[in-house]
């Protein structure tokens, strides 16, 4: 299979039962034959400080790689009091810097996400939006995607509901147009 499309996947949501990882998943298995959505786990990376930014941390240095080379961005995102959360304005902040030398400058993006609030994440998305836009990406409009994810998925993970699965496929061949447009 020639998975020649390469879309980096950054999931907000670290815990072991996230729901935002649940939908990178369900995202993965219904990717397009020939596009591969591979995750960075951004866990891991330390708190930005301005004193590292010249010689960051390696898993820094990976990460602006992954992005460079990734034809777009994939933000899972879930919602932290209205806003997304901490582990995306760290990985943004690290990957922007140092003045000049962003990452993330021109890279096409999708931003979705899952909560168990009834607006599912529309706040995080929409300040994540803003950052994205001051960094210079473009981010696909539509269709936008706001996950409920009470009833979403099993223990096990797998997604309970089709009319869910139907939403996802759209936005996949919605991201394929709008990624080479
Ligand atoms: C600090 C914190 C703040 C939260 N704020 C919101 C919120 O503003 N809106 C919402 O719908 N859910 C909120 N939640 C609940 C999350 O939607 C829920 O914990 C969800 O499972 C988080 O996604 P994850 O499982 O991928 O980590 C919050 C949870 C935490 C821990």
């Amino acid at each position: 299979m020639n998975q020649n499309k390469k879309i980096l996947a950054l999931v907000g949501g670290i815990s072991k039962g996230s729901i935002n990882q649940k939908l990178f998943k369900a995202m993965q298995e219904i990717a397009p034959h020939d596009y591969q959505l591979e995750q960075f786990d951004l866990s891991q990376i330390p708190f930005f400080s301005q004193d590292l930014e010249v010689d960051p941390p390696g898993l820094v240095n990976q990460l602006k790689e992954k992005i460079k080379e990734a034809h777009a961005i994939l933000f899972i995102t879930p919602e932290y009091n209205r806003s997304f959360p901490g582990v995306f304005k760290n990985a943004i902040d690290w990957a922007s810097r140092p003045y000049g030398q962003s990452a993330w400058v021109g890279k096409r993006a999708g931003v979705m996400g899952a909560s168990v609030g009834n607006i599912g994440t529309f706040g995080a998305q929409h300040h994540l939006r803003q950052v994205l836009a001051y960094l210079d990406m473009k981010v696909m409009g539509q269709p936008e995607f706001y996950l409920n994810a009470s009833h979403a998925f099993d223990d096990q993970g797998k997604l309970m509901d089709v009319k869910i699965k139907e939403l996802m496929i759209n936005y996949w061949k919605s991201f394929d147009r709008f990624i080479y447009e």
